[in-house]
């Protein structure tokens, strides 16, 4: 495993949480975040000695710089955190929508690009998706028969395109 942390965004809960506690266990130093500093202060401290809590909103892209200004060589950059978004399109948003994407498309991306130059060649991203498994795009389906039927019954459809964004592109980090 290449040098440095294990930095793993939203890892004050859930999968991240689980993924903070195993590189824990194996003796890597591993950085968490959350939106709440002393949250992820807290929750770090319970996960186990060493381990540093950090905060940033990724709906807010313009402050992941200075929130992982002193975060030096990353092996492992894990993307996990979510926000439990429902926003169909009877019951539209803009204010939600623009959250979320913001958070998705631009804080995902600023966050790899922030952290792009303490990556090594040996380093990896991983991004956790949402309910692509459940609900595919249709180019992601292999079947025309259960694609019809998910049509029907999922209207949703700028949710479904939401979780899909970030489903399938676990990949290693190439320069
Ligand atoms: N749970 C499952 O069974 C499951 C199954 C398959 C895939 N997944 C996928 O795995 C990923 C993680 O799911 P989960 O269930 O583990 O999530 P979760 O328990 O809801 O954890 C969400 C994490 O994201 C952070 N977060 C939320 N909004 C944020 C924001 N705007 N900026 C920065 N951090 C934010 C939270 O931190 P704070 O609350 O501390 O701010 C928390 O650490 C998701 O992509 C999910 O779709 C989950």
């Amino acid at each position: 495993m290449a040098d440095g942390s294990v930095v793993v965004v939203g890892g004050t809960g859930g999968l991240g949480r689980e993924v903070a506690r195993h590189y824990h266990e194996e003796g890597h130093p591993v950085i968490i975040t959350g939106r709440d500093h002393d949250r992820s202060t807290q929750i770090a401290g319970e996960i186990g000695d060493g381990m540093t809590g950090l905060a940033f909103d990724l709906a807010e892209p313009d402050r992941i710089g200075d929130a992982l200004a002193d975060v030096g060589p990353v092996s492992r950059l894990v993307l996990a955190a979510i926000a439990r978004d429902n926003n169909p399109v009877r019951d539209y948003t803009i204010e939600g929508a623009i959250y979320l994407t913001t958070m998705k498309l631009v804080g995902y991306t600023e966050t790899v690009h922030t952290l792009l130059d303490r990556l090594s060649d040996d380093s990896s991203v991983v991004l956790f998706g949402g309910r692509a498994k459940d609900r595919p795009l249709p180019r992601l389906d292999h079947s025309h028969h259960r694609q019809r039927r998910r049509r029907r019954t999922d209207p949703h459809l700028g949710h479904r395109v939401g979780t899909d964004s970030v489903q399938r592109h676990p990949s290693r980090h190439r320069r």
